[in-house]
């Protein structure tokens, strides 16, 4: 493809197999998705710590390192939520065609944001977990004091509370970690990635 003097080099690159034979595993995106305070980042921090014992590489992308980093500048109106997967899910494809299992942890409050995410990834390396505590949980651990924040109407577009949130289709998982142990949670994301991101020979 030369479309706007663009010369990928792909076909000179070492292959997604190649970086997947050197690692000894499959590359993944794990797909979190919930309101702010659900458990989403908890789960994807304990579940690396567990991976990487295996001998699993993996990367945590999430809210706080992305918006203040590639993402800085982008705040939370649905064209820059947008934007913010969008630029989120070119930077999974990126670690997942290295080989990486990568633990992305975004609110993406709706159906189109998980979609596009999808579309972005492959349906075939995008896992999505849904961390499903009710709104009445995340309001009540208020990790970040956000949410007393939005109440006083001091932020704008606050999901669950002046933004909305759409219940996922058809997730792979649905967690809700109210009254459970973050480890029990993380066994069951466990259980069901394993077998696709080990390496068959
Ligand atoms: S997303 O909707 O675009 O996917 P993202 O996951 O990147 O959101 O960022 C959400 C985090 O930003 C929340 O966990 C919270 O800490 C913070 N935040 C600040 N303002 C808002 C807001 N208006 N809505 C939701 N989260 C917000």
């Amino acid at each position: 493809m030369v479309e706007n003097n663009i010369h990928p080099i792909f076909d000179r690159m070492q292959s997604r197999s190649d970086k997947e034979r050197q690692l000894g595993q499959r590359g993944a995106t794990i797909w979190f998705t919930g309101l702010s305070g659900s458990g989403k980042s908890t789960i994807a921090i304990a579940l690396e710590e567990r991976l990487s014992r295996e001998g699993i590489l993996c990367r945590i992308l999430d809210g706080d390192n992305i918006r203040t980093g590639i993402n800085r500048g982008l705040g939370f109106s649905e064209e820059d939520r947008r934007e913010n997967i969008r630029r989120i899910a070119e930077v999974c494809k990126l670690f997942t065609d290295t080989g990486i299992v990568t633990l992305a942890a975004f609110v993406s409050p709706t159906n189109e944001l998980r979609e596009l995410a999808r579309e972005i990834i492959g349906d075939e390396d995008f896992i999505e977990v849904y961390v499903s505590t009710p709104l009445e949980e995340c309001e009540r651990r208020d990790v970040k004091g956000l949410y007393a924040k939005a109440r006083r109407g001091e932020i704008r577009d606050f999901t669950g509370i002046t933004s909305p949130f759409e219940v996922p289709v058809k997730p792979t998982l649905t967690i809700d970690t109210t009254n459970r142990d973050i480890e029990s949670c993380v066994d069951e994301v466990y259980n069901v990635i394993i077998e696709k991101i080990r390496l068959t020979k």
